[in-house]
């Protein structure tokens, strides 16, 4: 019965409403690891499912030198090496292959942007791609200033025509601290309007974090026990088990703050904790979220020594592997104090939530890979079965997992068979890969499809970034002034340091490990 409804959604054709218009799409870093391991097989993807209008093209842009052909082969190359197995197989490659171009650009040197548009503007008349142009920033951030800039010399920032659009797509982290979050944004905003600027957090592509939404506003039994009367913290946990992957260079400098909770956990928190939008507009709905990191106040120094926890992972053994310590990887700085792990208690500070402790932690080389969101409701008011075998009041948990083994369940206390009243936990589980026997489409395949179609629902905001390094940038700085003091060890294949668990036990609380 279920299964009969869910296809009928399917074959209303909701998903064929979404409608991307053809486009040239410019990859500024296409030789580069997010472009290969990401971009490509998303791009790939939807043109073999076809979304990608025809007539678009794909030009490549970096500072190789690379021919069409070379380029092509290249990407041939990164599908096989980050495609999956329907992905590597499918014939239809060659025809892909074809839409694919490539272009050598020094992205510093504004002379090389002539050349650009006149490739551009050669296969506009040549080709259907109707004048939009979308520019993928795929670069560290310290090139974004300068693609930006150059892009508006030779005018490539305005659209083509008046019946084109023009769009940006900028790879976080957008800054590095408040300062320099305003300081992009205000150049952005000079060269392009808020409606040609997205800026990706691909978090928010992500199949489960959707469904957050759809859960939350699709079903009407959460709603009335979503707030402070019902449930008595949250946590959210996004812990890897994968260390540097040889980008010492760009973490080392960055940190598991600016790196996964400036945006990624506190974009997972907005979902949990904003109030219902009236509708699915992408404003409408980002409006909500802003409101939520506005009601998070920044730390004094005081609190964030209280309430903030960092980390950096020691050498340790994960999956029977033996692991290095930060300290001792290639690129890392001697005496490094770069967090590896952060972990923090968080309060939003409005009527739904006063008081319910938001407890968020990440991590690298930690002991498995999970994201998740838990929230763990308030005790039954009495407890009736003491001295009947239950002594305890154990939880309701409703964990939302985001990945792996993507899915929702809800943990109730049901009676252990036999004499007494013993409660244990038992869950009811919703597993998306046993019930929609589908692939769960790429992040980045969701987003770029959203922002060929125009809609800026899931990208952030101008006023959302700010407001988040608002939350960030104190912790920065705070930690600065300290150097290495507070800064805790945790061998690889922990759950973290030890304090992040007395950070909870304070109050009287525990994380949840799955
Ligand atoms: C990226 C971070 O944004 O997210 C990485 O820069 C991190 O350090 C990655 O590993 C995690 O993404 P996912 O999709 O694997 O959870």
């Amino acid at each position: 019965m279920e299964k009969n409804y869910i296809h009928s959604t399917e074959t209303l054709g909701l998903e064929s409403e979404r409608h991307c218009d053809p486009c040239i799409v410019v990859i500024f870093g296409a030789t580069g690891d997010l472009t290969r391991r990401k971009l490509m097989p998303a791009l790939y993807n939807l043109y073999r499912n076809g979304f990608l209008a025809e007539g678009s093209i794909i030009l490549g842009s970096s500072r190789t030198e690379y021919n069409d052909e070379q380029f092509r082969e290249e990407m041939r190359k990164a599908i096989d090496e980050f495609g999956t197995d329907d992905e590597k197989n499918d014939p239809g490659w060659d025809d892909f292959a074809k839409v694919l171009f490539y272009i050598s650009t020094d992205v510093r040197d504004s002379s090389a942007y002539g050349q650009l548009k006149q490739k551009i503007e050669e296969h506009e008349r040549s080709g259907q791609s109707c004048g939009n142009r979308l520019f993928y920033f795929a670069m560290p951030p310290e090139f974004f200033d300068d693609i930006a800039i150059n892009l508006s010399k030779v005018k490539l920032n305005n659209p083509a025509n008046e019946d084109s659009w023009t769009r940006v797509i900028i790879e976080k982290p957008f800054g590095e601290d408040l300062e320099s979050a305003n300081h992009l944004n205000s150049l952005f905003l000079k060269l392009f309007s808020e409606k040609q600027i997205y800026r990706i957090d691909h978090y928010l592509g992500k199949e489960t974090v959707q469904n957050l939404l759809a859960f939350r506003f699709g079903n009407s039994i959460f709603e009335p026990i979503w707030n402070r009367n019902y449930i008595s913290n949250v946590q959210i946990t996004a812990a890897e088990t994968v260390g540097l992957e040889n980008r010492a260079d760009y973490y080392d400098r960055t940190g598991a703050l600016r790196d996964m909770v400036q945006n990624h956990i506190l974009q997972l928190l907005s979902l949990i904790a904003m109030e219902p939008p009236v509708n699915f507009e992408a404003d409408i709905v980002r409006d909500e979220k802003v409101q939520v990191f506005r009601a998070i106040e920044p730390m004094s120094r005081n609190e964030i020594k209280e309430n903030v926890i960092r980390g950096q992972y020691t050498e340790g053994v994960i999956n029977g592997n033996n692991k290095a310590s930060y300290a001792n990887e290639k690129g890392v700085a001697p005496n490094s104090t770069t967090e590896t792990y952060a972990a923090m208690k968080l309060l939003v500070r409005n009527w739904r939530w006063a008081d319910v402790p938001f407890y968020i932690r990440t991590g690298k080389r930690l002991e498995k890979r999970l994201t998740d969101i838990t929230l763990v409701f308030r005790r039954t008011p009495h407890l009736i079965f003491r001295k009947r075998g239950t002594d305890e009041h154990i939880a309701n948990i409703l964990s939302i997992r985001i990945q792996p083994d993507e899915g929702i369940s809800f943990f109730i206390n049901a009676k252990k068979p036999g004499a007494g009243m013993q409660l244990t936990p038992v869950e009811m589980d919703f597993n998306y890969s046993s019930t929609f026997h589908t692939r769960l489409s790429n992040a980045y395949e969701r987003l770029l499809r959203d922002c060929l179609s125009g809609d800026q629902t899931l990208y952030s905001r101008k006023d959302a970034v700010e407001a988040t390094w608002s939350i960030i940038t104190p912790i920065l700085n705070t930690w600065k002034e300290m150097g290495s003091e507070n800064l805790y060890k945790y061998p690889s294949g922990s759950w973290g340091p030890e304090e992040a668990n007395v950070l909870v036990k304070k109050d009287g609380k525990k994380w949840i490990n799955y």
